[in-house]
C-alpha cells in the first residue's frame, strides 16, 4: 500500500448564488460528500461532465476555497483549521496547472519575470541562473528568458505555465485541463514532459481531463464525478466500469473537443438540476437501469476499497 499524500474526507461545498435585484438566492451543492485518498506518487485521475465539480474539488484540496464542511489533509497535516503562516508553508507544496496558458501568464511581464513571481510571492532568494534553469527543465531554451508570453506557441506557454508551478519543489500539483486548449500532437508532448517530470521529480498529480484517451494512457486510478458526487473510482485504466453513467462515458467516446463534449451521445433524458437534486440517485434521471429504489433512495459508494461503485445495480 502506497502511503497517502492527501486524504480527503467528507468534504462539500455549497455555492449559493443570486440574491441580489429580483432574484431569489439558489444554494447548490458543488462537491457533495467527496472522501478521497492520493497515494505519493500517484497520478489520480477525474473525469465528469462540464459542471460536475472537478474543478472546485481542485481547489478545495488545494484550500483555495473553503469547503463548506469535511478535512483534507496534506502528507499528514489537517489543512482546515491551519493558522495562515502554517498553510502558506504546506501551499509551497502544492501547485495548479491550468487551462489555459494564455490567460494565467500575464502579458505585460517576461519569463523570467513570470517564473520568478513564486519566488518573490514566498519570500525567497532567487539564485542566479534558476530562471535558464527552470526553461531547460521544461524543455525551451533558456533564451528565452527575456521573451514575452504573446511571443509563445500555445504549447510553449504551457511548458512555462508547468515550470512555474515547479517553481518551489511541489510534491503535489492539480492539472487542471493541462492540454485542453493545445492541438493533439502538441497535447501529447505536454503529456510527455509532465510524465518525464513525475518519474524526476517524485511528483503527485490529480489530473482532470475530458480526454479519456489521455486518462486510460497517464492515470493510475480515475475518480468519476457526477453532479457533485464521486459516484466510480476505477483502480486502474483497464478494469471495466461497472456504474452505468462510467459505462455511458466511456463509450461516448469522450470528444476532446470542448464545442462537442456536453452531451453523451449514448444517454437520453435530462441532466438533473443541481439546484434542485431528486430525492434518489441523481442519474436516475437518465440512466437506463433506474428502478424504483433508485429514485427513491440515494446510493453510497460501496465499501469496496478496490473499486468503489455507487449504484443500486452495477453492472
Ligand atoms: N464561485 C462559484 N459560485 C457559484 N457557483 C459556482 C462557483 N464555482 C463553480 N460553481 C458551480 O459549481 C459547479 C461545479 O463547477 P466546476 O467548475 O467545479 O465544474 P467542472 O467539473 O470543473 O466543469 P468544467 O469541466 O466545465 O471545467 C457548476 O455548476 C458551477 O456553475
Ligand atoms: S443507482 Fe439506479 S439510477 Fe443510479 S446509476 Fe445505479 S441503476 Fe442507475
Ligand atoms: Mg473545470
Amino acid at each position: 500500500m502506497i502511503p497517502a499524500l492527501v486524504q480527503i474526507d467528507g468534504l462539500t461545498k455549497r455555492f449559493q448564488t443570486g440574491g441580489g435585484f429580483l432574484s431569489r438566492p439558489r444554494a447548490m451543492l458543488a462537491v457533495r460528500d467527496v472522501s478521497l485518498t492520493i497515494g505519493k506518487g500517484e497520478v489520480l485521475g477525474v473525469v465528469g461532465e462540464s459542471g460536475c465539480g472537478k474543478s472546485t474539488l481542485a481547489r478545495l484540496v488545494l484550500r483555495l476555497i473553503e469547503p463548506t464542511s469535511g478535512r483534507i489533509s496534506f502528507d499528514g497535516t489537517d489543512l482546515t483549521g491551519l493558522a495562515p503562516a502554517a498553510l502558506r508553508q504546506m501551499r509551497r507544496r502544492m501547485a495548479m496547472v491550468f487551462q489555459d496558458p494564455y490567460s494565467s501568464l500575464d502579458p505585460r511581464y517576461s519569463l523570467a519575470e513570470v517564473l520568478a513571481e513564486p519566488f518573490r510571492v514566498h519570500g525567497q532568494a532567487l539564485p542566479p541562473g534558476t530562471v535558464e534553469a527552470m526553461l531547460e527543465a521544461v524543455g525551451l531554451p533558456a533564451t528565452l528568458a527575456a521573451s514575452h508570453p504573446h511571443q509563445l506557441s500555445g504549447g510553449q506557454r504551457q511548458r512555462v505555465g508547468i515550470a512555474r508551478a515547479l517553481a518551489l519543489r511541489p510534491d503535489f500539483v492539480v492539472l487542471d485541463e493541462p492540454t485542453a486548449s493545445l492541438d493533439v500532437s502538441i497535447q501529447a508532448q505536454i503529456i510527455a514532459l509532465l510524465a518525464d517530470l513525475r518519474d524526476r521529480l517524485g511528483l503527485t498529480y490529480l489530473f482532470i481531463s475530458h480526454d479519456l484517451g489521455l486518462v486510460r494512457y497517464f492515470c493510475d486510478r480515475v475518480l468519476v464525478m457526477y453532479l457533485g458526487a464521486v459516484v466510480e473510482v476505477l483502480p486502474d485504466t483497464r478494469t471495466a466500469p461497472r456504474h452505468p453513467y462510467t459505462r455511458a462515458l466511456m463509450q461516448s467516446n469522450f470528444a476532446p473537443d470542448p464545442s462537442q463534449r456536453r452531451v453523451i451521445a449514448a444517454l437520453t433524458g435530462e441532466i438533473a438540476s443541481p439546484f434542485a437534486l431528486p430525492p434518489g440517485c441523481a442519474f436516475a434521471t437518465r440512466c437506463p437501469l433506474a428502478s424504483d429504489r433508485c429514485r427513491a433512495e440515494r446510493p453510497v459508494l460501496s465499501d469496496d476499497p478496490a473499486h468503489p461503485v455507487a449504484c443500486f445495480h452495477p453492472q
